[in-house]
């Protein structure tokens, strides 16, 4: 009888299971409406670690941040790229990265790494920083004035400026000449495409990763093709200061892989997706809870202003070309932990991993579970993020949370008396962690620096409270805020 109605039956030795009331979707509606408060209360019941199906999947979910390195360290029993890549094929439609699949020889990983981080660094920090002054202060994006306010909602304000930003960063501009008017203007119009494009597709990720075909979302799905028809060989091929990320997997698409045009192009629309999905909502709720704070506000001002005159630069908004180095972006541990709290807050993405066979799975305190091979593990960084007795207050925001008595970065934090090795996962865990976590960081970083170098800035009702985490996408990375706060600014008269 389990077997006829898909129930599965705890064996001895395995962790506790939770089949949920629903055929195949079990628990699936209780964890949608509120991931944290459905795991904190088995966690009650069950302890460490227990299992919930989960749309027709068996999930056992690891509650334990002193364990979390017990699944890192026996990763050999662990396939994580089973997931990922089916994951990016269902929802962005390219043939399989696996290579057991035989599409490419490509090792992805690899390709992140080399063009995502390290040496790759520079370069992508100083375009970034000449396409944020460009979007904020010579195109007629913003058009902001020293002598009148603009209104605008955060969200929209975040949007617009790190899409174009980060954008034109890995995909860089179409060849031309940057007085002639025209062209100007169909690039505007090209990133203003792009971007409601994005949105369009964004909105229904959820779905896809959940398994819905994408024929069923009609305008989500032309909106994804015409991303994909952006980003085709031969319109890629008319664009300069491609970044090394996209100019090489354009080679390693063509010399590693048997993928068609379409598929090739799609794979670019990936990218685009992973390198702005997490950081557009990241930047809002960064700006969001600085303006909200005045000491955070204030400690951030100081921040800047003492790197800026430390190197000599002078603001002026009619010549945008501040320029921070690496080194400078790196010593700024007020922003550092500006951000930091904001994506404490905001972050629910889920680290899984698929089990490639039986094998018992051993926990910190000794303890071991069997595990059946095609069960996914999960960790859940919220309940790490949210723990009162890691982080006091934790629905707080507190702009210091992550600085030491000196000022400086803090990265001691303790449960239980006892010093925690993973307390802060935003970007993942183990070999899947985010390959573009330090560009992501990186670009935040400029963003507010420049917002807070050239704006005044304040939130049109200063008591306004926090908007609610879109939890639709709970799992999927940093949550969006369900409505847009609105804020005004203008161009700074002190300089
Ligand atoms: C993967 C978070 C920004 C590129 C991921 C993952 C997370 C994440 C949680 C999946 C890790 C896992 O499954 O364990 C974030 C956050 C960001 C951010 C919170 C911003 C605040 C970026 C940026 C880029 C980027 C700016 C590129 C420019 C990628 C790529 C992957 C990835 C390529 C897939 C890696 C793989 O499958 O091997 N990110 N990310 N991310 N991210 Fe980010």
């Amino acid at each position: 009888l389990w077997l006829a109605v898909g129930i599965r039956h705890r064996l001895s030795g395995e962790p506790p299971v939770e089949n949920g009331l629903i055929p195949y979707l079990g628990c699936a509606l209780q964890f949608g409406a509120n991931p944290l408060q459905f795991l904190r209360s088995r966690q009650k019941k069950h302890g460490h670690i227990f299992t919930c199906k989960i749309a027709g999947q068996y999930i056992h979910f690891l509650c334990d941040p002193f364990s979390y390195h017990s699944v890192i360290k026996q990763g050999r029993h662990l396939d994580w790229r089973k997931f990922h890549f089916a994951t990016s094929v269902k929802a962005f439609g390219h043939d399989s990265f696996d290579p057991r699949h035989g599409h490419t020889t490509e090792n992805l990983h690899q390709t992140f790494l080399k063009t995502l981080q390290g040496e790759a660094l520079p370069a992508l920090i100083e375009t970034m920083m000449d396409h944020l002054q460009d979007v904020m202060l010579k195109s007629d994006t913003l058009r902001p004035s020293k002598s009148r306010w603009e209104v605008e909602g955060i969200f929209a304000f975040c949007y617009k400026v790190m899409f174009e930003a980060g954008y034109l960063t890995l995909f860089g501009k179409e060849f031309g000449d940057d007085k002639c008017q025209a062209r100007l203007t169909a690039q505007k119009a090209l990133v203003l495409n792009t971007l409601e494009n994005f949105k369009e597709f964004d909105k229904i990720f959820p779905a896809l990763v959940a398994g819905l075909p994408i024929h069923v979302f009609k305008s989500a799905y032309s909106a994804r093709e015409n991303l994909a028809k952006t980003m085709n060989a031969e319109n890629l091929s008319r664009r300069e200061n491609v970044s090394d990320l996209i100019s090489m997997r354009m080679l390693l698409n063509d010399s590693l892989s048997t993928f068609n045009d379409v598929s090739k192009a799609r794979t670019h629309v990936a990218l685009l997706w992973a390198s702005q999905a997490n950081t557009l909502p990241a930047t809002f709720w960064s700006l969001f809870y600085m303006i909200r704070s005045p000491d955070a506000l204030k400690a951030a001002r100081e921040e800047v202003q003492s790197i800026l005159t430390a190197s000599g630069l002078t603001v002026d908004p009619s010549v945008p070309s501040l320029s921070l180095s690496r080194n400078q972006l790196d010593n700024m541990p007020v922003l550092d932990s500006i951000i930091k709290e904001a994506m404490r807050l905001s972050s629910a993405s889920m680290n899984v991993r698929v089990a490639k066979e039986d094998f018992l799975l051993h926990l910190d305190n000794n303890e071991a579970y069997r595990i059946r091979k095609d069960d996914v593990i999960a960790l859940y960084p919220p309940m790490l993020h949210y723990d009162p007795e890691i982080y006091e207050d934790p629905f707080e925001y507190k702009y210091d949370r992550f600085l030491d008595d000196q000022g400086q970065e803090k990265s001691v934090f303790h449960r239980d008396g006892r010093r925690l090795r993973y307390f802060y996962m935003p970007f993942g865990s183990g070999v899947t962690k985010c390959p573009g976590r330090f560009f992501a960081i990186y670009e935040i970083k400029q963003f507010l620096s420049l917002v807070l170098a050239y704006f005044d800035m304040e939130l049109l009702d200063p008591a306004t409270k926090a908007p609610p985490l879109d939890q639709s996408r709970a799992g999927l990375g940093i949550l969006q805020p369900i409505y847009d706060v609105d804020f005004r600014f203008k161009l700074r008269s002190e300089q």
